[in-house]
């Protein structure tokens, strides 16, 4: 008897019937004795995405028998599995911030650690930051709401961008990647919340393709999760990981390109008391924390993720000395 082979005959020589149960249990065995990590999770995504069931509702289902077509679609998607094709791209589907976010092999598949970084931005927002700030006209004193105004630099599937978009009520966020593909996904995600309208799509290479947009020195926050594998590094990367975009990943021989790149170039659009904020490999936080002290960044913070680990640094355009009231 087996399932991703071809033959699925019970012991009486009759086709054997496969329960949601039956199916978990031999896929499971399988998917851990090929090294896929997450056995059991990853059987049960798939057999939720062939079913088109909650995941959760497998349990509730585990006597309902697989039709022919079913057993089939999974069978196909058990062998794809085997190839260590990430199950994301598989269901192309992975959830971000408690939003589910359409995803292809043109993307990065988010981690759940970076939803550190969109958590931040939108505490921050609802904290009340950028502050209202005074406009005196001839007559009266004005208290005019600040719009956050918001660079994502490498949108990717658009996870941090769409979720920062979605959670905060009002925000002009510019989405950039190199990647056109990349482009396209985050709109589409954008498009599924309903909050195109507060994203601006663009496509070049990190802060080129904002000239003539007149943002220098008007930016609340600029957000990255950039590329940060080490050159070097790649071919010890997990056979999962190493299907994900190759531009998504390299981060130059020392994993460092993006963040010189990103830290000099920031403080030209950032406002005073901006934010850059720029989750980080494990490892790299000195060499960054340095960076950012050399390019005269204050209040630089380092956070750790639900692992421990250095994972997140926030650092905030100086304010000129004596300005504030
Ligand atoms: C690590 S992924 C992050 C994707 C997504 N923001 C996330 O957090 O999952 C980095 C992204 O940067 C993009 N990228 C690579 N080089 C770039 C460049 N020079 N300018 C802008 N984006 C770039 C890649 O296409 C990729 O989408």
């Amino acid at each position: 008897m087996s399932l991703a082979g071809v033959k699925t005959e019970g012991k009486s020589g009759k086709e054997k019937t496969w329960t949601v149960s039956d199916v978990l249990k031999w896929t499971t065995q399988y998917f851990n004795s090929n090294n896929i990590s997450e056995a059991r999770l990853d059987a049960e995504v798939l057999l939720s995405y062939v079913l088109d069931l909650e995941r959760l509702k497998l349990y509730l289902e585990f006597d309902r028998v697989l039709k022919k077509e079913e057993l089939n679609d999974y069978k196909s998607l058990i062998k794809r599995r085997l190839d260590f094709i990430p199950v994301a791209y598989l269901v192309g589907q992975k959830e971000f911030m408690g939003l589910g976010f359409f995803v292809n092999k043109h993307v990065l598949i988010p981690r759940p650690e970076t939803e550190l970084l969109a958590e931040t931005v939108i505490n921050k927002i609802k904290e009340g930051f950028p502050y209202s700030f005074k406009e005196k006209t001839e007559k009266v004193e004005l208290v005019k709401e600040s719009i956050p105004q918001i660079i994502d630099l490498g949108v990717g599937c658009g996870n941090i961008a769409v979720s920062i978009a979605k959670y905060v009520k009002k925000c002009k966020i510019y989405a950039i990647d190199v990647s056109q593909k990349c482009l396209e996904v985050a709109f589409h995600n954008s498009k599924t919340y309903k909050i195109e309208d507060k994203i601006t799509f663009l496509l070049g290479s990190l802060f080129y393709s904002l000239e003539g947009y007149n943002l220098k020195g008007k930016i609340d926050f600029i957000v990255s999760n950039p590329p940060y594998v080490k050159t070097t590094e790649f071919d010890s990367l997990p056979l999962e990981v190493k299907q994900e975009p190759y531009i998504a990943l390299n981060g130059g021989q020392d994993g460092m390109d993006f963040y010189h790149r990103i830290i000099s170039q920031s403080l030209i659009y950032l406002k005073e008391e901006g934010y850059l904020i720029l989750e980080i490999g494990d490892g790299q936080k000195e060499e960054i924390v340095d960076l950012m002290e050399k390019k005269g960044f204050c209040s630089i913070q380092v956070v750790r993720d639900y692992s421990g680990i250095e994972r997140l640094i926030l650092a905030q355009k100086c304010m000129f000395k004596g300005k504030r009231n």
